[in-house]
């Protein structure tokens, strides 16, 4: 299977959900690259948005192919957001934070008027689990934090940068990468993470995916949020 394709696919399906004069919410990831590089197109024929970027890296990126963009601190309402997702259930929960931009996303995604997923036929799950959960720590707490989760069942990994050290997220934390193997209940383990003192965040997202695109072979499925 053509990944790629797919990917590529889901987010040219996706730019249909932006409109002239909004504010859109910049995922981070190899799927939000796609989707960034059609709404680059659309800005060089005319598309009038500002981009609020979910990490660093994304925010290179949009930048160098001349998407205008803005900041949180100007506007706190995201009109529309485009972001992958590592896992999909169908009741359209996520595991977000593979690529480390997971605080920043749901933040984002939080603030989203509609938070529009893209991905390739790898991502939709019947249940959630075969990937780890991130979980952003502060690095003081990291050994407690990772601790209680394994008490929670899972084998938790400190992720590690290409140099060999922890690595570090854009706000300046470490992440616990955590393999519970099947989620049977995700709503009660991301309250369970968030209870956590030291935990930041997690990379469990409730209830926030409006719309999924997922590329199929050349054709996209799309999967709406129950009302
Ligand atoms: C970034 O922190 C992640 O949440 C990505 O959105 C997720 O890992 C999907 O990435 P790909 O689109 O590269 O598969």
């Amino acid at each position: 299977m053509n990944y790629e394709v797919e990917k590529e696919a889901a987010a040219k399906a996706s730019i249909r959900f932006v409109e002239d004069g909004q504010i859109v919410g910049l995922g981070t990831g190899s799927s939000a690259a796609y989707a960034i590089r059609f709404l680059a197109e659309r800005v060089r024929h005319g598309l009038k948005i500002r981009g609020i970027p979910t990490s660093m890296q994304t925010r290179d990126l949009a930048a160098s192919l001349g998407i205008p963009l803005t900041t949180l601190d100007e506007f706190q309402q995201v009109d529309v957001t485009i972001d992958g997702a590592d896992e999909i259930d169908p009741q359209l929960c996520l595991i977000k934070g593979g690529g480390g931009a997971f605080l920043r996303e749901k933040i984002i995604a939080s603030a989203s008027r509609r938070l529009v997923i893209i991905a390739d036929s790898s991502k939709p799950v019947a249940v959630l689990g075969k990937a780890p959960v991130p979980v952003e720590v502060v690095p003081f707490a990291q050994a407690l934090v990772g601790k209680e989760i394994t008490a929670l069942g899972a084998a938790v990994q400190l992720r590690m940068d290409a140099s060999g050290k922890p690595y570090v997220t854009d706000e300046g934390h470490h992440i616990l990468d955590c393999h519970f193997g099947r989620i049977s209940d995700p709503p009660l383990l991301a309250r369970t993470l968030e209870d956590i003192p030291g935990t930041v965040e997690h990379g469990l997202f409730i209830g926030m995916a409006g719309v999924v695109l997922i590329g199929e072979g050349s054709s996209v499925r799309e999967l709406h949020a129950a009302a």
